[in-house]
């Protein structure tokens, strides 16, 4: 039997990128889906796609920033799919951090999407999971929470603190049969990363290699994965670097960051 088939599996961030490369490969593999995002077009539309190929899927419009929003719009999921075994809590936001002006509304942003918005999630499968003793969390978070980078603060912050809460939550939720894996890209080719440079994006990879390689790592039921490899390692290099020098390396960088075409 194929991994995802006959599962339940609820994505956030489905609409574009990587939630939605991964939704239409687990519906190609026979999972039935539960689809949430906030532009409401892309979502109908992914979920014909599906419907076409013979696969089974809904979507739920919601902004993950808000609890209740997020809480009754995976409720609902839940109960048109009869139950949930995964959830990818994929969803996120990226944008430069400016000191001039220090643009603390896009890192609000940032943190309240990518790690509170998590939260939500999880406040909103939890009792389910329980209640069935099983279950399986995703969380997709990046290479970028394991050191602080300049004009990328609170990005970085973000997912650093993704990475420690789902680490509390892995071994917290051990005992109770529900598996924690924290997913940690490098580059990843998504309308995220079409603002950037390619020539500093190494080894981008496309959305659609980036899912199956989650989706292996989901099955393999991985407490952390880090990939690509050399991006990696990349990372760990960096990690020792000292601050004058990554400062120089990211000056080019900070002087015209690429904002994101809409604001967060
Ligand atoms: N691309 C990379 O290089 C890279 C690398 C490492 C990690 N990641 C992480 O991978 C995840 C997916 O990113 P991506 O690259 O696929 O970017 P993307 O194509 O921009 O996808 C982001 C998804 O999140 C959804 N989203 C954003 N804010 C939301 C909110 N407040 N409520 C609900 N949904 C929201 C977007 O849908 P709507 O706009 O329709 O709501 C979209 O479906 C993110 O967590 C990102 O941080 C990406």
């Amino acid at each position: 039997m194929k991994f995802g088939q006959g599962q339940k599996v609820i994505i956030t961030g489905a609409s574009t990128g990587i939630g939605r490369a991964i939704a239409l490969e687990l519906a190609k593999a026979g999972a039935q889906l539960g689809l949430i995002a906030r532009r409401e077009e892309l979502l109908s539309a992914i979920v014909n796609e599906i419907q076409t190929l013979g696969g089974k899927a809904f979507y739920r419009v919601a902004d993950i920033s808000e609890r209740k929003e997020t809480l009754i719009g995976i409720s609902e999921l839940i109960n048109c799919m009869g139950g949930i075994d995964i959830l990818i809590a994929n969803a996120g936001v990226g944008a430069p951090t400016t000191i001039q002006p220090f643009n603390v509304e896009t890192q609000e942003k940032m943190i309240k999407v990518n790690l509170l918005g998590v939260i939500y999630c999880i406040e909103a499968v939890l009792q389910t999971m329980l209640a069935s003793g099983k279950g399986q969390i995703v969380a997709i978070s990046s290479l970028a929470g394991f050191k602080g980078l300049p004009g990328e603060s609170g990005y970085t912050a973000s997912k650093a603190g993704l990475n420690t809460f789902m680490e509390g939550m892995r071994i917290q939720l051990r005992p109770k049969n529900i598996f924690v894996s924290t997913i940690c890209p490098g580059f990843i080719k998504t309308p995220m990363t079409e603002v950037n440079d390619e020539k500093d994006m190494p080894w981008l990879m496309d959305a659609e290699t980036a899912a199956s390689i989650i989706i292996k790592a989901i099955q393999r039921k991985a407490k952390v994965l880090r990939f690509p490899w050399q991006t990696s390692l990349l990372m760990r290099i960096v990690g020792f670097l000292p601050d004058w020098l990554i400062e120089r390396v990211m000056k080019k960088y900070n002087e015209n960051p690429p904002m994101p075409k809409t604001p967060l």
